[in-house]
């Protein structure tokens, strides 16, 4: 098969989404369909997501965004060489909606299925680019457009520095002990009652404010883990002293941030000194901050390291990233059973 083309449907929280790809074996490609129905304004009443209300409407909106992709891609099911779909982590009524789909499509079409773990999607996402302009292999050993690289993924439910040696190898060498990054800016945007999802609102309020306003802490735990709960609890604690909650917002917002940033940036470096690694990515949908984007990126600069980011269209959750991850590992022979269940808490690696 000289090129393979796959649908992947992402549904792990409350965004519903389909992608078609098409890889050759040189590893050049196109995207040619990558569709996101977001729940967001179904959920912010509520101020989170409701699981219920999540997988309701993933049920209704896949078919038709399925149908959607393949006019878009101007294929026919027929077409399709493998299904793909996250297995997890995620929330278990979601996941069921898109993992059950695919399974089926894949036994209705005759074609293999590969189940698709959420975070490997988000980690490999900063490469999804290269389809368009494969890098050529810098040694031998290395397949086009993954090299061995410390990853930072920044999401909702994750925050994670993987050393990755190559698809399918990876090593976990820090996550956070309670709150992920994303949580942090979620929970401490309820705090301030900015609208749900915080990440982007707080971002938007930092703008205005300094970042050098309030000494928020900067939690260090063991070795590369992370800690947030303390840094939201110290936001909750300035509250009643600040006087003029909304006046201060842009300074809570921009010193909280920074904060986020700081650590963040010091334990990837750390990271990457510590593994021998010179490429560092960001990926995550907090990697959409484009505070933390152009620190770490300058942070990079300084210790000589390669810097790759994922695109912002890729950094929430999307399909483009399960399709293109679902395909490395089938371009690379891995194959999922129809009878497997999904995986609320399904782990990447261990350490
Ligand atoms: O990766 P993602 O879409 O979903 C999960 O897998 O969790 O990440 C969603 C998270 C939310 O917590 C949201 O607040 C955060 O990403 N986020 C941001 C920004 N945009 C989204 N956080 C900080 N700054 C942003 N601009
Ligand atoms: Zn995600």
């Amino acid at each position: 098969m000289s090129s393979t083309t796959i649908l992947a449907l992402e549904t792990s929280c409350d965004e519903s989404a389909v992608a078609v790809l098409r890889r050759r074996k040189d590893g050049s490609g196109e995207l040619l369909a990558s569709l996101v129905s977001s729940q967001v304004d179904l959920h912010r009443a509520y101020g989170g997501v409701v699981p219920e209300v999540a997988s309701r409407n993933h049920a209704l909106v896949l078919r038709p965004l399925v149908e959607q992709a393949l006019a878009e891609s101007g294929l026919s099911a027929r077409n399709l060489d493998v299904f793909a779909a996250t297995r997890g982590p995620g929330l278990a009524s979601s996941l069921l909606v898109g993992h059950s789909m695919a399974k089926t499509l894949a036994a209705a079409c005759g074609v293999p299925f590969v189940s698709v773990n959420h975070m490997e999607g988000h980690l490999l996402s900063p490469f999804l680019p290269s389809l368009e302009a494969p890098q050529p292999a810098r040694s031998s050993n290395r397949r086009p457009g993954i090299p061995p690289h410390l990853a930072l993924i920044v999401s909702g439910g994750h925050t994670m520095l993987v050393y990755a040696r190559a698809v399918g190898d990876y090593q976990l060498l820090g996550r956070t002990i309670d709150d992920a990054a994303g949580e942090a800016f979620d929970k401490v945007a309820r705090l301030l009652e900015l609208p749900y999802p915080g990440g982007p609102e707080i971002e938007k309020q930092a703008l205005a404010g300094d970042p050098a306003a309030y000494d928020f802490p900067r939690s260090m735990p063991q070795e590369l883990d992370f800690s947030f709960s303390g840094l939201k609890t110290a936001v909750r604690y300035a509250l009643p002293a600040v006087g003029d909650i909304p006046g201060e917002t842009p300074n809570l917002c921009a010193s909280f941030q920074q904060a986020v940033i700081d650590v963040l940036v010091s334990k990837a470096l750390r990271a990457a000194r510590e593994s021998g690694c010179t490429l560092v990515t960001l990926s995550g949908g907090v990697s959409c901050n484009n505070a933390l984007r152009t620190t770490l990126a300058e942070a990079c600069r300084n210790e000589e390291l390669e810097f790759l980011a994922c695109p912002s269209r890729f950094s929430t959750d999307n399909a483009a990233m399960i399709a293109f991850a679902g395909l490395l590992r089938f371009q690379g022979g891995y194959r999922s059973q129809l009878c497997e269940d999904i995986d609320p808490n399904l782990a990447l690696c261990g350490r």
